[in-house]
């Protein structure tokens, strides 16, 4: 039987706790993989030697433009581009987690109008523009994924601003998934509740602990459990698309 030609996928956000497991595993599934950081090059030049003939570049969701010209200047040089795995966000300021804080942080007075701007910016924008550059590029059908939160689906504790960012895209996933079926490309979102890791370090221990208490599984879940679910759907998955599936030990 002939050998497939490796799949070509870019994950943002490669430098971070569940970037790099996702990074990790679709390497392992002999996908070629190239992945962003922002302020982490240490790291990510690590995993860059790790994962021979994958590819680190620097991008800062700052500028949406610079989005589009790395997918696009990626796609030139691979001759086209299979998947999207987007795994960059921002909790925002951190002082917005800290219960340790007197008074304590209010999850909706305490945002500032910089503060919504920014998430809004990073998380919503920023996805737009990859989409948008990385659908030109897919001229073959491709999958894009995309690293929701179940604080976009479920109501959590989370800061107004984070919700609502991951609220949008889902909606933006069920849109797309609808736009770009009729180019063979499967849009799904992989929504995660508390990881082991990563931006999950912000919450305080009475947070973590409740959370913990309420979840089926009784624990967080891992960057491992994570990606190999973002690697079955942009491997195997031939027909789930517009959804957001939860990964939340059944919170
Ligand atoms: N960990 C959890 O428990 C959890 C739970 C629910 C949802 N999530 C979601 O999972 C995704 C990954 O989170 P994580 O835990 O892996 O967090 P993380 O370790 O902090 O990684 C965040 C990633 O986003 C990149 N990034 C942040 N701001 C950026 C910007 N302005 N421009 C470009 N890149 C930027 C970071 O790059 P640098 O590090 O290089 O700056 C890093 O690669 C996020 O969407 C998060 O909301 C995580």
């Amino acid at each position: 039987m002939a050998e497939r030609e490796p799949l070509r996928c870019l994950v943002l956000g490669g430098s971070g706790y569940v970037g790099s497991a996702v990074c990790r595993a679709l390497h392992a599934e002999g996908a070629r993989v190239a992945f962003t950081f922002r302020s982490r090059e240490n790291e990510a030049r690590v995993l860059e030697r790790e994962l021979p003939g994958s590819r680190a570049i620097a991008l800062d969701f700052a500028s949406h433009e610079a989005v589009g010209a790395v997918v696009d200047s990626l796609a030139r040089d691979w001759g086209g581009l299979d998947a999207l795995v987007q795994c960059a966000g921002t909790a925002g300021n951190p002082a917005l987690y800290r219960n340790d804080r007197t008074p304590k942080p209010d999850k909706f007075l305490d945002i500032d109008a910089p503060g919504w701007h920014e998430m809004m910016d990073v998380t919503v924008g920023s996805t737009f523009a990859a989409c948008q550059a990385a659908v030109r590029a897919m001229t073959g059908g491709g999958q894009i994924v995309v690293v929701g939160s179940m604080d976009g689906v479920k109501s959590v504790p989370a800061p107004v601003h984070y919700a609502a960012s991951k609220g949008a895209l889902r909606a933006m996933v069920t849109a797309l998934a609808h736009e770009l079926g009729k180019r063979r490309i499967l849009v799904n979102m992989v929504a995660p509740g508390l990881l082991d890791g990563g931006m999950a370090k912000l919450l305080s221990d009475d947070l973590l602990a409740d959370y913990v208490k309420h979840c089926s599984l009784k624990r967080t879940g891992t960057a491992a459990e994570m990606a190999e679910l973002v690697a079955w759907l942009v491997m195997e998955n031939t027909y789930v698309t517009g959804q957001s599936i939860l990964l939340d030990g059944g919170l």
